[in-house]
């Protein structure tokens, strides 16, 4: 089955064709990104306007890339939540006059659900194709293997942190998460303050990936200036918010050069201080529900410190366990997840029953 999956919950514009669930047929992701670097963040209406300007180009891009007509596509998929109500409306309704339009079914996926399915896209074999639009190179996982259920799942990006047991690609169940700042937003927040550019968690985990290249990575056992709320709670809540103001604190008691000069060490420690969180709450999840997988996803999933100390708690101490993390590419948005997880939860519903939903939880 091949599926058509669009997705615009927030500053990209993505489309894919995606086959069985796994495979790439074609990707495309237009970013609003640099606009958005000049105001220091998201402004959803600018978010929106860009969304119309891409849409249209970057379906017909996507079906020209794929060598296939829109015929022979089986159906269609599109993010309605959760997300800005702009930009989701552009997604969705561009994918509802495709649906009646070709006489399609039409999927909608939950976008924090749908980055999840990052985790079985064979990235190995289709590097061509998902890395298309994208100047960058990374690093590729070299033993792809599908998860197995049952499945913990740490879902971080931009607005979310949850945690999920997977029974089933149907039975999903929210076991913890935060309570207020999300770590994305935690690191866009932090690298503000610090005056690195949007978004933060690249730009923090570059300049913390320079600190430790010139102290040696001797630094990594030291960083422990802010504080990690609710890591020793017994649930699996978690809540950033604090660190917000702890980083603010230190960087008032400090000038101008000083910031200068500790700018990469701080970004360490921001660093540190959330994947220690994240990776204390999923260890407890692990003990808890005996998964036979663990994945994470998300665009916080991108991070190289987040997993290669998951890597190392996991191969350490839950060696039955196996763990999943995406192809960087595929941990920020694009249409590849949205297609795979409509495949996997195929559940077409009639074009006009569907509705933009920009408050959706990962659980709803
Ligand atoms: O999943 P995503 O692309 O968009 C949402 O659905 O929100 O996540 C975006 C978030 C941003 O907060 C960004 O700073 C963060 O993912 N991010 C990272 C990295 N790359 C992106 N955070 C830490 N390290 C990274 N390498
Ligand atoms: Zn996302």
């Amino acid at each position: 089955m091949r599926i058509l999956a669009i997705e615009t919950s927030c500053d990209e514009t993505a489309a894919a064709i995606i086959e069985n669930g796994t495979k790439v047929l074609a990707s495309t992701v237009a970013t609003s990104i640099d606009m958005h670097r000049k105001t220091g963040g998201i402004i959803p209406e600018n978010a929106a306007r860009e969304q119309i300007v891409s849409i249209i180009p970057v379906i017909t891009e996507t079906l020209a890339k794929s060598m296939l007509y829109w015929d022979q596509v089986d159906a269609l998929a599109v993010t309605f939540g959760p997300g800005l109500i702009g930009s989701l409306l552009v997604g969705v309704e561009t994918a509802k006059t495709l649906s009646l339009l070709w006489k399609k079914p039409i999927v909608p996926a939950n976008h924090l659900v749908a980055h999840i399915y990052a985790n079985w896209i064979d990235t190995k074999e289709q590097y061509s194709v998902i890395s298309d639009q994208y100047s960058v190179s990374h690093t590729l996982n070299t033993d792809h293997r599908s998860p197995s259920f049952p499945a913990i799942a740490l879902v971080v990006s931009g607005g979310h942190t949850d945690l999920v047991c997977m029974e089933s690609h149907q039975k999903i169940t929210w076991i913890g998460g935060t309570r207020d700042d999300a770590a994305g937003e935690a690191f866009d927040k932090t690298a503000r303050l610090l005056g690195l550019p949007y978004p933060g968690g690249p730009s923090i985990s570059k300049a913390a990936e320079i600190f430790f290249i010139k102290t040696q990575n001797t630094k990594h056992k030291t960083l422990n200036l802010f504080p990690r709320p609710m890591i020793d709670s017994e649930d699996l809540d978690m809540s950033f918010s604090g660190l917000k103001t702890a980083v603010s604190r230190e960087i008032n008691s400090l000038d101008p050069t000083s910031l200068k000069l500790r700018r990469g060490e701080l970004s360490a420690q921001v660093q540190e201080a959330i994947v220690d969180v994240l990776i204390s709450k999923s260890i407890s999840a692990i003990k808890k529900y005996h998964p036979r997988s663990f994945l994470l996803a998300g665009g916080v999933a991108a991070n190289k410190r987040l997993k290669e100390k998951f890597q190392e708690e996991l191969a350490a101490n839950f060696l039955s366990v196996s763990f999943h993390v995406p192809n960087p590419i595929l941990c920020t948005d694009n249409a590849v997840f949205i297609g795979s997880r409509a495949y996997f939860d195929y559940n077409p519903i009639p074009w006009n029953k569907i509705d933009v939903n920009p408050e959706l939880t990962i659980s709803s």
